[in-house]
């Protein structure tokens, strides 16, 4: 019997192809093109968390203010108003990475941020953003950050989901998805000029898991996985 802990992603569907959930601590690459679905992916993942009492971070990287997550989260169903800013809480890291000199000062900021406790509670999941756009920080220092918060991850015993862009002929960024534990990709690709939503589960670790596109949809109630077809 596997000993593995899994959490719920909270996209039905997706959790039954995947042994029961997300291995327990893992590093997840969710990539996909632009409207794909990461975001709305990521913030379902987090309330799911937030209805059974988990403890969320959504670390804002670039671009974003901590409003406009919560209103992009509201137009879904799953978004209850009382979780925002109690069990899930969003970090700004921007102002943190301007000023990062060294790797460390970014990681130190994500650290701080992951053992401290919200409300009596440690956070078990927590959510990054467009990591890529780290690289023009770091430079050299990328690898060694994603090494780096792949450790934390596990010692902390998170779950963690890092977004990434696909570009045109690389459906995920390399060098996120070698230190990624699991691979999700998201595509919304035309077919007979119609655009049609998939999901694909490139790799998970300690996971035996079905290979290929599965249909994907985007409604009001969040995404939702058609493992049949
Ligand atoms: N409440 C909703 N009901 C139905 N569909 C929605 C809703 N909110 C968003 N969508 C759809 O989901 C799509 C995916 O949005 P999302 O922001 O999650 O993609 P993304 O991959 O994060 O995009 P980007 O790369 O630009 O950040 C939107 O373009 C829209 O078509
Ligand atoms: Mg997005």
């Amino acid at each position: 019997m596997s000993i593995i802990e899994r959490i719920s992603t909270g996209v039905p569907g997706l959790d039954d192809m995947i042994g029961g959930g997300l291995p327990a601590p893992s590093l997840i690459l969710v990539s996909g093109d632009a409207g794909a679905g990461k975001t709305s992916f990521c913030t379902q993942f987090l309330f799911k968390g937030a209805s059974t009492g988990e403890r969320g971070l959504y670390f804002l990287t670039f671009g974003w203010h901590p409003e406009w997550i919560f209103e992009f989260a509201s137009s879904y169903e799953f978004a209850k108003r009382e979780y925002l800013g109690r069990r899930i809480r969003v970090v700004e890291l921007q102002s943190r990475i301007e000023r990062a000199i060294r790797m460390d000062d970014v990681l130190e900021a994500i650290r701080e941020a992951v053992c401290c406790e919200i409300d009596g509670a440690q956070p078990k999941r927590i959510v990054l953003e467009n990591v890529s756009l780290l690289k023009d920080v770091l430079r050299g220092d990328f690898r060694r950050f994603l090494l780096n918060l792949s450790s934390l991850v596990k010692e902390q015993r998170i779950v963690a989901l890092v977004t990434g862009e696909a570009i045109p002929g690389a459906p995920y960024p390399a060098d996120i998805a070698h230190v990624a534990d699991g691979i999700i990709l998201l595509q919304n690709a035309e077919v007979n000029l119609v655009r049609k939503r998939s999901i694909e589960v490139l790799k998970m670790c300690g996971t035996s898991h079905p290979l290929g596109r599965y249909s994907l949809d985007i409604s009001a109630r969040g995404l939702t996985v058609y493992p049949g077809l």
